[in-house]
């Protein structure tokens, strides 16, 4: 083994790459922070609703959206924790589907489910959920919002229904939701630990562990009902199994309030202490690429243009196997061509730094790569083809048609760099021809995307 090798099977063992799945409101980008806030990423926390107390921080996508011009899929966020590396990726959570967010998954290890406490499992969960399973990524829970009145914790059994997923507690809530006392981790059940949440969230909540004996004189029947369901879940058998959770057959259940920052250094933990780290990944052929493999990556976003003060087009390669190092030449496998990485960027929030090295897990974005699409895979060294990403049914259309017929050049440069960046899917019939194709999207959301970007290049025009 090469010391190449060596590094990059170090180096995923450490990666945890994962992206956090949910309805809109469930509380998705104050969950983001929060992870960031405890992994001591940023130093404080507020960026999302700019609560008094709070500033705008580097993880809020939509802003970044709004300050750069880049869209908000396009921020992978690093950050360390207990000597791992963790990658967050967003997955858009709009209320309607969309493509994106099944290539984000297709890019990660693990996702963490947020659920809101009131309402449950959620149209947009569900569909999130679907594609996770189909993707075989292994689900952590969190229910968030503990802090105001909600359902009873036991009511845990809907995802057992409906996705026919377990649930395993590793914490447990004290006292209803909306009257949250404290939570007990049920690796050390002889404790509770109460926190002290700091003013809007901006800090960490204060966390101290008081005794069972404490607990009890102090929460009275909050405790011992704690106490009594969490021997319910014992006999249930309803225990995180690491094998069942990686198999997808369990998910450990954590409570908590992201605003407050309760529960949400537990799940940290989880992420680091459970979620899988980068392993093989299967080829189209047959067979798979090891982690300690020359470098292979998987193009699973490309970004054209958003901004209209600078043309950028970066395409987000999640890395598989071995090694990137900026500059190297590596090949794409859909033409057999070599590519050039000078400009590789790693993205955090709003700031680009340069990445000179990343490893399996690791999210590059490459500057100006008008060679790449969506589902490439570029390799170094042996061939590898990673598996196209399946693409779903798509359920809104439009015809589209040049207004002016003397730019007809320029529509057709535009639908082919939308068909590119895989912002709509782009269908183009016998019969129609090249100058009328249908742009055909999965979700509205998509076809929404599409009539921005077509007003923000032709704002003369109403049509693509
Ligand atoms: P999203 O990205 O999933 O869409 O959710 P986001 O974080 O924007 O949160 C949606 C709303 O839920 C926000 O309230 C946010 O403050 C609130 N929220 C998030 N986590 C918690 C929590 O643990 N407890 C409580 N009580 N609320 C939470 P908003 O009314 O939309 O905005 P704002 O008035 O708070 O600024």
């Amino acid at each position: 083994m090469s010391l190449d090798s060596r590094g990059a099977v170090a180096q995923a063992a450490r990666r945890r790459t994962f992206a956090v799945i949910s309805h809109p409101d469930a509380g998705k980008s104050t969950l983001t922070e929060a992870l960031a806030l405890h992994a001591h990423a940023i130093t404080r926390a507020g960026a999302v609703h700019g609560k008094t107390g709070r500033r705008r921080v580097a993880s809020d996508w939509m802003e970044m959206e709004k300050v750069r011009g880049i869209s908000v899929t396009a921020a992978a966020l690093q950050f360390a924790h207990r000597g791992c590396v963790l990658n967050l990726l967003d997955a858009p959570g709009h209320a309607d589907f969309s493509e994106d967010t099944y290539r984000v998954l297709a890019a990660v290890d693990c996702a963490v489910m947020l659920i809101d406490a009131a309402k449950g499992l959620e149209e947009q969960t569900r569909k999130l959920f679907d594609v996770c399973r189909h993707c075989g990524i292994p689900v952590i829970t969190f229910v968030n919002k503990w802090d105001r009145p909600g359902r009873e914790a036991l009511q845990l059994d809907a995802i057992e229904r409906e996705f026919r997923l377990s649930p395993t507690p590793v914490t447990w809530p004290v006292g209803d939701a909306g009257d949250l006392r404290g939570l007990i981790d049920v690796r050390t059940p002889e404790q509770m630990l109460r926190y002290t949440p700091a003013l809007g969230g901006a800090q960490e909540a204060v966390e101290e562990a008081i005794s069972a004996d404490r607990a009890a004189a102090e929460e009275g029947p909050m405790w011992d009902q704690a106490v009594e369901e969490l021997e319910l879940l014992r006999a249930a058998d309803a225990m995180h199994d690491q094998e069942a959770f990686l198999a997808g057959r369990t998910t450990p259940v954590f409570f908590g309030a992201a605003i407050s920052n309760i529960g949400v250094r537990l799940l940290l933990d989880a992420v680091v202490d459970h979620a899988p780290s980068p392993g093989p990944r299967e080829l189209v052929g047959g067979g798979t690429r090891p982690v300690d493999a020359p470098f292979a990556g998987l193009v699973f976003k490309v970004q054209a243009n958003m901004a209209p003060s600078h043309r950028d087009r970066i395409a987000f390669i999640r890395v598989c196997s071995g090694a990137f190092e900026r500059g190297m030449t590596v090949m794409r496998a859909a033409t057999g061509t070599p590519f050039a990485t000078k400009y590789a960027h790693s993205l955090f929030g709003q700031d680009r730094s340069t990445v000179d090295v990343a490893y399996p897990g690791d999210v590059v974005g490459l500057v100006n790569a008008h060679a790449l699409r969506v589902g490439d895979t570029l390799y170094a060294g042996q061939a590898a083809v990673f598996p196209p990403m399946p693409s779903f049914a798509p359920e809104h259309f439009a015809v589209a048609g040049p207004v002016d017929v003397s730019r007809s050049k320029q529509f057709r440069r535009s639908i082919a760099q939308l068909d590119e960046e895989g912002v709509v899917q782009v269908l183009v019939s016998e019969l129609r021809g090249e100058q009328a194709p249908v742009l055909a999207a999965v979700g509205r959301h998509q076809a929404d995307t599409l009539h921005k970007r077509n007003h923000r290049r032709h704002p003369d025009s109403d049509r693509p």
